[in-house]
């Protein structure tokens, strides 16, 4: 999920255009950072850490690696930590074969397997190394290069942005599968990228790479096959983003792209963790896990709505469960029995609140679990067990995709303990496997913009919903707040008529959030008509299951799913109405005021 970059064309300017290619892309978060210049020979330098540490590394060289080919990459980790062996480029052990790439390679560990069973050493603990000693051993057998290169990517499954270079080769190798990978078409070079910034002061003109695609870039320019070497014919687009946009992938917010990268951050947080055949989850995370007789749950705003969404999907699957607020939980008592299974939900893994509560938690002789999406985070390293959520670096400070990678890997970690008491996953597996298309599709229908149209300046917005829907209306609110600067406050459906009803008028919008049709959506419409007779407008977010749509003045549709997947589509209408409304507002929606991205203070 994080930054490549790749040159031909550039001569002796080859290693500041991948270094300066590397900085600009810099803001999409790393823990390490690494270069392979070729023709003649193959250099390769890398460090952990900032990527002034590589370019102290480089300077403080006998020689800079030097060559008329390079690739670049920014990692963000999720095999193995952030190690200067573990970052990219990685290479063969004859040293010619160099790869970098984003994403995650699903059936490494076999890889590696097999590889070490032919006498392979390996030098980093990541799932990226295995594709060099593939290509290497592709040219051992005689292939050429690019077939070499080509056999190496048939051997692999998951997702993945690849660049390759080999030594004495004027030629850059690249390849796509859900992860994004884009060319850069230069004057006399051709640049390769994650993301557009990482070449635009050399070029505007650009093609994007779609899944299943090989490109070839070499002095001569560049040609795009399909994965069996049959040409394809791409169209050259020209971007005209601004400077400002330059990082945003030509989006105007931070928050905005990240909602939109949803999809593919769903892809990797559930690549390798689903058998659909034998219909059953396979988290290798948790294969050290004990079962546990309870769980608690130690989180913070979003992760704590996060949080509730786990414990009401482990009790829907018959395990004991609580939600405790970090910051209460530390400083108050909560029985902890040996059977306890303390889970830190943190993003960040750095939340000081949560961190103090896992600490107390393991004080009082729990086990503790990180559920969280930074590699080696500090609840990563500190907790007993860690289930990553893999959601890639998320720069806007309001929580997005992350809080949809938890939810999808709360599912994964509750059909995994449901499982061993030989629960069915049949259909989640399906409906996981599914999410990440339904929520393209509720992305690109959207009509949040509209409703925001029409319930701009209200008073004060409410957001309802019962079982999995009420973490979800407390997210909506919670979102809404944190980015329009406006009031609005998230219930449980039937708490509303227990007193908050006397705010609610015909200037207070309710969004309820009322999916499938058992007695929850029921008495959840029942909740909008109580509203609907003080005369405040109601905006149903549903999947049309129930008949919801009859009492409400607008509709946020999404799919009809599965009740362990349906918050996450419902959620993601109410990410697209926080941010809409807050762009009406001109707020400063990447970094609201009073807020940090990670609280590291308790
Ligand atoms: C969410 O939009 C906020 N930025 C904030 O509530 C955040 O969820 C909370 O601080 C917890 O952060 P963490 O997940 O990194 O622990
Ligand atoms: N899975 C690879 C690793 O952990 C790539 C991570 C990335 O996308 O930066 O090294």
């Amino acid at each position: 999920m994080c930054g490549i970059i790749g040159v031909v064309g550039r001569g002796d300017e080859t290693l500041d255009v991948v270094l300066d290619g590397l900085s600009t892309l810099e803001y999409r978060g790393y823990d390490s950072a690494g270069v392979a210049l070729s023709t003649p020979g193959l250099d390769v330098q890398k460090r952990a850490g900032e990527l002034e540490n590589l370019r102290d590394a480089i300077d403080a060289g006998e020689t800079a690696p030097a060559g008329s080919v390079g690739i670049g990459h920014t990692r963000w980790s999720t095999h193995g930590p952030p190690t200067d062996a573990n970052a990219h480029p990685h290479v063969d052990e004859s040293g010619g074969v160099a790869v970098v790439h984003n994403g995650i390679i699903e059936n490494y560990q076999a890889l590696r397997d097999e590889l070490a069973s032919e006498g392979v050493t390996f030098d980093s603990d990541t799932d990226t190394e295995v594709v060099p000693h593939l290509v290497s051993r592709a040219l051992g057998d005689g292939l050429d290069p690019e077939a070499a290169v080509r056999n190496a990517l048939d051997r692999i499954e998951g997702s993945y942005a690849i660049a390759v270079v080999l030594a004495d080769e004027e030629r850059v190798f690249a390849a796509r599968n859900d992860s994004p990978l884009v060319l850069g078409v230069g004057e006399d070079a051709t640049y390769l990228g994650s993301d557009v910034p990482a070449f635009l002061e050399h070029t505007r003109d650009v093609v994007y790479l779609d899944d299943g695609e090989f490109a070839v870039l070499d002095p001569d320019g560049w040609r795009v096959t399909d994965a069996d070497g049959t040409p394809v014919e791409k169209s050259v687009t020209t971007v005209d983003w601004s400077a400002e946009q330059t990082g945003k992938s030509g989006y105007d917010h931070f928050m905005l792209k990240e909602i939109n990268e949803q999809p593919t951050a769903l892809r990797q947080g559930l690549s390798g963790r689903l058998d659909e055949l034998a219909g059953r989850v396979t988290v290798d995370q948790l294969d050290g896990l004990s079962t546990p007789g309870r769980i608690q749950f130690v989180a913070c705003g979003t992760s704590y709505h996060a949080a509730l969404f786990g414990v009401e999907a482990l009790r829907s699957a018959g395990i004991p469960a609580q939600a405790f607020l970090a910051s209460e939980y530390a400083t108050g008592p909560a029985p902890v029995t040996d059977d306890t299974l303390v889970v830190g939900v943190t993003q960040s893994g750095e939340t000081a609140d949560t961190l103090s509560a896992l600490r107390e938690a393991d004080a009082r002789g729990a086990e503790t679990l990180a559920l969280t999406n930074v590699v080696d985070s500090t609840a990563a390293r500190e907790c007993d067990h860690v289930l990553y959520i893999r959601s890639g670096p998320e720069i806007g400070v309001a929580a997005t995709k992350t809080f949809s990678s938890q939810l999808v890997a709360l599912s994964l970690f509750t059909a995994e303990l449901a499982e061993r008491d030989g629960a069915d996953s049949r259909e989640l597996v399906a409906a996981l496997r599914d999410l990440p298309n339904h929520l393209q599709h509720v992305l690109d229908e959207s009509n949040a913009e509209a409703v925001v149209d029409e319930y701009l300046g209200s008073e004060s917005y409410f957001f309802i919903g019962r079982g999995s829907a009420y973490p979800v209306a407390l997210e909506g609110a919670l979102k809404f707040k944190e980015i329009t600067y406006e009031h609005a406050e998230g219930f449980a459906a039937g708490e509303l008529k227990h007193g908050t009803l006397a705010l609610v008028t015909d200037e207070t919008p309710v969004f309820a959030v009322v999916t499938g049709d058992d007695e929850r959506a029921r008495k959840t419409i029942g909740n909008v008509k109580e509203v609907e007779a003080r005369d405040a407008p109601v905006v149903a977010v549903t999947d049309g299951a129930s008949d919801v749509e009859r009492y409400a003045d607008a509709v946020l549709s999404v799919p009809e799913t599965h009740p362990r997947t349906a918050p996450v589509l419902a959620n993601a209408q109410l990410q697209l109405v926080a941010y809409h409304m807050a762009n009406r507002l001109g707020r400063s929606i990447d970094r609201p005021r009073n807020l940090a991205k990670s609280v590291t203070v308790e």
